[in-house]
């Protein structure tokens, strides 16, 4: 074991840590986490955890959701410029203005939105549950779901369910074209292809499995094919590949990539149990509201 593992595992003890980690942040990460996951079970790890700190490595509305979900414990983001290009794209003043024309509109935040966001909205949702979500909503009422508009398509197109949508995305599911999946399919015919729902619809037409990382995960442990095409983001190959050592994973080429996912290193794991720094402090009033939606979400 390196030098730097041992020293993380042994601040990480004394500390009562315990280090959550996505399924797209960097192989060795996800080595040394307690927990790897997708955005919903992060969450219920968060608010299932007992212990005194958390260290989450994954980008900033993780971490502030693991802090919504977990006030008493103290929770460290390595890398605190580890953020999600779509979350920006609903800013809670935004959000807010909306409300304020739209009073009787549900409002439904995909978690990839900012704390300050989520004290804005209705109920949450994550690429896991957002069909159950939606459905959840009676008939007579109008939807606004938001930031993500191609989930949104591709909900609405499973569901039947009209919604008005935020016209957010993400710059890196969005970017993978049908054609990329075509080409993919001709190199490895035998394969099966997932892809996220973050993906444009024309995109997701293409596939066979459309399912959160988590899901993907579940999915091929469950299926008796032995090669899949991941229509993600590639980090997510290190889990599937270690898991399942007897069956293939091809990335799509170019290899969707967040870069932001890959900004936590060890190295700043480590600085963050030994000096403190990263930790994640919300306004409380904000904190109180954000919970809200995502107490809705998880209750249903
Ligand atoms: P999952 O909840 O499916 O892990 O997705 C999170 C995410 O940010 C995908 O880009
Ligand atoms: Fe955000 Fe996209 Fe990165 Fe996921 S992959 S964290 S949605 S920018």
């Amino acid at each position: 074991m390196s030098e730097i593992i041992e020293k993380i595992l042994k601040l990480k003890e004394e500390k009562g840590a315990v280090i959550l980690a996505h399924n797209y942040v960097n192989a060795e990460i996800q080595d040394i986490a307690d927990f790897t996951g997708d955005s919903l079970e992060l969450s219920i790890k968060a608010k299932n955890s007992k212990a005194g700190v958390i260290v989450f490595c994954g980008v900033s509305f993780m971490a502030e959701t693991a802090k919504l979900l977990s006030p008493d414990s103290t929770v460290l983001h390595p890398v605190k410029e580890a953020g999600c290009a779509m979350a920006d794209m609903a800013k809670a003043e935004d959000i807010a203005a909306y409300r304020k024309k739209n009073p009787d509109t549900v409002l439904i935040a995909y978690v990839n939105t900012t704390a300050a966001a989520k004290a804005q909205v209705d109920i949450c949702c994550t690429s896991a549950n957002a069909e159950k979500v939606v459905s959840s909503i009676p008939e007579d009422k109008k939807i606004m779901f938001l930031p993500d508009r191609n989930l949104g398509t591709n909900v609405i197109n499973s569901t039947g369910r009209q919604m008005e949508l935020w016209p957010g995305f993400c710059p890196i599911h969005n970017r993978v074209e049908p054609k990329v999946i075509r080409e993919a399919r001709k190199a490895h015919p035998e394969a099966l292809v997932m892809v996220h729902p973050e993906c444009h619809p024309v995109t997701v037409a293409e596939a066979d499995i459309v399912l959160s990382t988590g899901g993907m995960l579940r999915a091929v442990k469950e299926s008796d094919a032995k090669e899949f095409i991941v229509g993600t983001e590639y980090g997510i190959i290190h889990r599937l590949q270690k898991e399942n050592p007897d069956k293939k994973f091809y990335p799509l080429e170019p290899r969707p990539t967040c870069q932001d996912m890959k900004l936590i290193t060890l190295e700043d794991i480590l600085h963050c149990l030994e000096s403190g720094d990263g930790e994640v402090i919300l306004d409380p009033a904000v904190m109180e509201r954000a919970r809200l939606p995502i107490d809705r979400m998880l209750e249903l």
